[in-house]
């Protein structure tokens, strides 16, 4: 089962990601927390160029894009399609939803392009359950104040705004797996809402997940 977090950043979903793959291995269940971009070797070297803001040149945002795909190709290939053969869980903090709304929405590249190339970097796979944490732009705006942001995290507002209608079009367009989450509840009641739905998901999944003794 592929499980995964999205949302703007600052909206909390790499904490709700760990303690997910917490619970679920506290119940035995064999989990691998992933991040994007990132998790092999190429990933990781594509990331750091994707969040270095020391460029003397902006990206262009058809090399921003093709950058992420290339890191997800290798993803999928090396690890998430191994681990979902093997019946494990694999949670996903970001995915191809970060594409449409960042590189879509964000930067205006064609929605067409954007699933074309969406579809041949990931395989053709989509997740079965997103959770998309939900908090307002200024929320999310005072939560990286004080931290160090990176070349996407030093966007202008309107840009994050743009990002934020993407995420919205995407939770109509497939309610079916997204599950908009209210990031501004306490972290524990997030845990417990995501837990909710995560144990609904797996129903009779859970006696085809892989059990560790
Ligand atoms: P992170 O801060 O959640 O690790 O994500 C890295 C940044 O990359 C974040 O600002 C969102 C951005 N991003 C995209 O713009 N497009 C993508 O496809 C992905 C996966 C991330």
């Amino acid at each position: 089962m592929l499980i995964t977090f999205e949302g703007i950043d600052g909206c909390g979903k790499s904490t709700q990601a760990a303690l997910l793959a917490e619970r679920l291995r506290k119940e035995h269940i064999e989990v691998l927390l992933l991040r994007e971009p990132g998790g092999t070797e190429l990933s990781e070297q594509v990331r750091s160029i994707l969040l270095n803001k020391e460029f003397t040149r902006p990206l262009a945002a058809e090399a921003e894009l093709l950058l992420f795909a290339a890191s997800r190709a290798q993803l999928v290939h090396d690890v998430i399609l191994p681990a979902l053969s093997r019946m494990d869980i694999v949670i996903l903090d970001r995915f191809t939803d970060s594409t449409v709304a960042y590189q879509g929405f964000g930067r205006g590249i064609p929605l067409s392009h954007i699933s074309h190339i969406n579809a041949l970097a990931a395989s053709e796979l989509e997740p079965d359950l997103t959770f998309l944490l939900d908090i307002p732009l200024e929320l999310a705006l005072k939560r990286r104040k004080d931290t160090k942001n990176d070349r996407i995290e030093s966007e202008s507002e309107i840009f994050y705004a743009h990002v934020l209608q993407g995420y919205m079009y995407q939770a109509n367009l497939h309610s079916d797996r997204i599950n908009v989450i209210n990031g501004e509840d306490s972290i524990e009641e997030i845990h417990n809402n995501i837990w909710r739905l995560v144990e609904y998901e797996r129903g009779n999944d859970i006696f085809n997940a892989h059990h560790v003794e």
